[in-house]
């Protein structure tokens, strides 16, 4: 049967939109069918980024939403399992490090169905982060690890990984990137839309997102980190776009009203083209999303990251990322950094050209046909 194309939650789709495109160009050699898990739902979170990305809509969504990560964990293999026993696919194809992820590699695993991981190989080393989890274990079910940078391949190595497994080819995130970027929105525009003045941000603006349970979960480190952005916008207009988890954590701590802040502009979840506008154009990035990291790294922007390890380790070394922690006078230290002589400017690592899905298809469809799951 197809290969089994899985997303889940918004990070995984502008991973999954090159990759498609790559498949439908090669024809019945990759013939495929895009699944999606439910486990994000809302619209802001959904279809805007299909429409933005030109994902076709999924053959088949579980409808699985929220829960706890054993619940959500258990749903998506539950549901999973028996469209994957009725189509019989030559391969199930996972990206990212959602619990998604992980739940449809084992699925597969399970069932004798290749695994194939993209984005494989990143290692925070943090197990207390819930994608940790799912990058290791996703990395030790694949068949076939596709990376992003070099460095990955010496943390499969370390965990036994066999090195004819891992092949690099790249960074589908950027070629999702590279191909929607003369469609990105303006920010005046975008402002404009949702009834802002954008005025002030004429001399520059900073974009900032936040949704890591570590940041977002506990009051004593998120209202500390609020009371920064009060601070820095005060300096450079903020544009913050919040995570539905976030604004129901603040709404829970009673931190939502200190948002209400001069200088402050709070958006819902923002469409592809949105941040992609907002953050070209950005002075600087704020974020503790991992995607982020390496936009910011492409499109050559300060990015300070609000977490004390990243997975990404390239977009520190070679690109334009900061590790700033959690300690708002580190974060307000880096901002001022920046403001002061415009922070780091990097360059754009090896194979975040474009092309990385165009790589995984020539040779995705090699690999299967010489390990006879040719259809
Ligand atoms: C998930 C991923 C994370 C990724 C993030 C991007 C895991 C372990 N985490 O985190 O790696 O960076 O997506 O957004 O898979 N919610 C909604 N609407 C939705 C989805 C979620 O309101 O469409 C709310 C619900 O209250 C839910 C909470 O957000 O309980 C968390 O959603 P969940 O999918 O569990 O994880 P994320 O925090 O979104």
């Amino acid at each position: 049967g197809p290969i089994l194309c899985v997303v889940g939650a918004r990070p995984n789709y502008m991973k999954m939109a090159p990759i498609v495109r790559a498949f439908a160009a090669a024809g019945p050699a990759l013939d495929h069918l895009l699944v999606h898990t439910g486990q994000h739902y809302d619209p802001a979170m959904n279809d805007r980024l299909f429409a933005d990305l030109g994902l076709p809509a999924p053959a088949v969504n579980l409808g699985v939403g929220s829960g706890s990560h054993a619940e959500q964990t258990a749903e998506v293999m539950k549901r999973f399992d028996p469209l994957v026993e009725r189509l019989n696919p030559r391969a199930v194809l996972v990206v990212g490090d959602v619990n998604s992820t992980l739940a449809c590699a084992l699925v597969a695993a399970k069932r004798g169905v290749p695994v194939v991981h993209v984005e494989a190989g990143l290692r925070s080393g943090d197990r207390t982060m819930p994608e940790e989890i799912n990058r290791v274990l996703t990395d030790q079910l694949a068949d076939l690890l596709y990376t992003t940078e070099r460095g990955a391949l010496d943390n499969l190595l370390r965990e036994g990984v066999a090195a004819g497994r891992v092949e690099f080819v790249g960074n589908v995130m950027i070629d999702s990137l590279l191909a929607s970027l003369p469609r990105a929105m303006p920010p005046e525009q975008l402002l404009r839309a949702a009834g802002l003045d954008p005025a002030p941000l004429a001399a520059g603006h900073a974009v900032v997102t936040l949704h890591r349970p570590s940041n977002v979960d506990h009051a004593e480190v998120l209202g500390p980190l609020i009371d920064a952005l009060r601070t820095l916008a005060r300096r450079l207009p903020l544009v913050f776009a919040l995570h539905p988890r976030t604004r129901a954590q603040l709404e829970r701590f009673g931190l939502l009203g200190r948002l209400d802040a001069p200088g402050i502009f709070l958006l819902p979840p923002q469409g592809y083209l949105e941040m992609l506008g907002l953050m070209s154009r950005a002075v600087m990035v704020l974020t503790d999303s991992g995607g982020m990291q390496e936009e910011t790294t492409a499109l050559g922007v300060p990015c300070l990251t609000i977490r004390h390890n990243t997975e990404r380790p390239i977009t520190v070394e070679q690109g334009t990322n900061t590790l700033v922690g959690t300690d708002p006078r580190a974060l307000l230290a880096g901002a001022e950094e920046v403001l002061a002589n415009g922070g780091k400017r990097g360059r754009v690592p090896e194979l975040w050209d474009g092309r990385a899905a165009e790589r995984i298809a020539a040779h995705l469809a090699g690999w299967l046909e010489r390990n006879g799951q040719a259809c």
